[in-house]
């Protein structure tokens, strides 16, 4: 393997990984961000972010001198290779993606390519965008000679993106033109970069520009529908007296289904699935079809019910929230991660404060993230065993391996009052409520239909479900394993008559 000079523009979550795992196939990585914060602390070997196994090949690069960080254009005027890593959040007036970070970078960097003059050089899109925002890109370069031009989108899962950029399941290049001798050039250097991954001869799949964007942002939004289907299956299994792992386990064992991504909870976030699903839909609006995206739009809707329905399920529990103490377990929008962007635990733990809740909120690692959008909201709580002290309600909204095995007898002695949410569920309903538990669940049999909501208060949570002060008082859930099953007749009912509220029954 030949070793290649490379950059990586934007060293966020995406950019970070990229640079030291090319550091890590032998490549010479500079790494460039305007901020100096975060490029000073990736010098230092310092992770601004929790990842496994980040820190091994950020110190080992590091170590090696293969890998450096700058904030300065001028330092990657010599490289061959140029990895576009930036971020394209939601923008502020809609829908759409923000591009101007690709944009100004992409101008920047031109402004130091002409110093290479002769050379052939390659810019590679990562990030990911709308259709036609490469073809557009293209064009700020047009101007220069010998450069190319390959978006290159990456699908790495936060938790596992070292594993995923260096053993990855396909390798997508779109170029402009596929038939194009220069075309050919563009993709021979870069398998030359992706050489050792090559080795294990994962499909590397060549295609124009459109194919290559919209292949992301199809399998975040097949994903994100994936989610919202058997979460919407859910809000069926809640009014049937059906249990939803039951129905997802047995749906995705047909092989053309599949059962990853049929986790049915409180539904997904971060900073991909969202923003992107939402991307999807504008540029096909733009582009004249959003008809055929309309659809997309149910599926965030849907995620963000289930989000209100566990505000739902804390009124059934406790009645009025004011001044009731709830302990919300999560606050990064999935396990092994500190990402707190759009974090579904993060935002329920804002409408129980909304809905006058006392709030604490614990999470091995995404509580400094969640400070400066939680700390005026909730008790941030690092320790769990203390976060759990004197909660009336615990509410299970990320799936960290330290609450799903949590014991229940320990737990309980904890809290003042053991009430659970699993908003995830990923507690033995069993287990838990033989421990004394009253525990509910998004989808599960023990999840009794609520009450059509009758108004909808600004945090989005329903203002109808409160029912009797501490509705869920008399029971502390030890007798409700064998009745659960006998509820479909009052779920029925109450399907069929939605005006008219079903007891709580806990
Ligand atoms: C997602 C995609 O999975 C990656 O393939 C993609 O490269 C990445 O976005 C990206 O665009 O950069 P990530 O954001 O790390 O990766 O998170 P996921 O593992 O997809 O989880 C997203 C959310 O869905 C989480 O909140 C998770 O809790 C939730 N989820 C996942 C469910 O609610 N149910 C499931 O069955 C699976």
């Amino acid at each position: 393997m030949t070793t290649t000079t490379l950059s990586v523009i934007g060293v966020g979550y995406l950019g970070a990984v990229h640079a030291a795992s090319m550091a890590e196939l032998g490549h010479e990585v500079i790494g460039l961000d305007i901020d100096a914060e975060r490029v000073a602390a990736l010098q230092a070997g310092i992770p601004p972010f929790h990842e496994p196994g980040f820190a091994d090949i950020l110190a080992r690069g590091l170590a090696t001198g293969r890998l450096r960080f700058t904030t300065d254009y001028a330092d990657l005027a010599g490289a061959e290779v140029h990895f576009l890593g930036l971020g394209t959040p939601q923008r502020a007036d809609g829908f759409g993606a923000d591009l101007s970070h690709l944009e100004t970078a992409v101008d920047a960097l031109a402004e130091v390519l002409p110093s290479r003059s002769g050379a052939p050089t390659l810019v590679v899109g990562k990030s990911t965008v709308p259709a036609g925002t490469a073809r557009l890109l293209r064009e700020r370069l047009a101007h220069l000679d010998g450069v190319q031009l390959v978006w290159n989108p990456e699908f790495l899962r936060e938790g596992f993106a070292v594993q995923d950029t260096l053993d990855p399941d396909r390798l997508v290049y779109g170029v402009h033109d596929p038939e194009d001798a220069a075309a050919e050039q563009a993709i021979e250097m870069l398998d030359g970069v992706y050489a050792r991954i090559l080795e294990k001869q994962p499909p590397r799949l060549v295609m124009g520009y459109e194919a290559a964007e919209l292949v992301k942002t199809s399998a975040n939004a097949f994903l994100a529908t994936k989610i919202s289907f058997i979460n919407a299956v859910s809000e069926m299994c809640e009014v049937t007296g059906a249990d939803v792992t039951d129905v997802a386990r047995a749906v995705g064992m047909d092989d053309r289904i599949g059962a990853k991504f049929l986790r049915a909870g409180v539904g997904f976030g971060g900073g991909c699935l969202p923003k992107d699903l939402r991307a999807f839909i504008a540029s096909a609006e733009e582009h004249g079809v959003g008809e055929a995206l309309g659809f997309l739009r149910e599926v965030d809707a849907i995620n963000d019910r289930r989000r209100g329905r566990v505000v739902e399920l804390a009124r059934e529990l406790l009645g009025d929230l004011h001044g009731r103490r709830v302990t919300v377990l999560g606050a990064a929008f999935k396990p092994d991660s500190d990402d707190v962007r759009d974090s579904p635990a993060l935002d329920v733990a804002t409408r129980l404060r909304a809905a006058g809740a006392e709030v604490t909120v614990t999470d091995p690692e995404g509580l400094e993230n969640a400070r400066p959008r939680m700390e005026e909201l909730a008790e941030l709580e690092p320790d769990l065993d203390t976060a759990l002290q004197g909660a009336e309600l615990t509410v299970l909204l990320t799936e960290w391996s330290q609450y799903r095995e949590l014991d229940p007898a320990r737990a309980a002695a904890l809290v003042t009052a053991p009430r659970m949410i699993d908003g995830r569920n990923v507690l033995d309903p069993q287990h838990w409520r033989a421990a004394g538990w009253t525990l509910r669940s998004l989808g599960r049999a023990d999840a009794l239909p609520a009450p059509r909501p009758a108004a909808t208060d600004q945090s989005g949570a329903s203002e109808a479900v409160t029912g009797e002060a501490g509705a869920g008082e008399a029971w502390t859930g030890e007798t409700r394993t064998g009745e659960s099953r006998a509820r479909p007749e009052g779920a029925r009912a109450s399907a069929a008559r939605p005006a008219e509220p079903v007891p709580a029954l806990v």
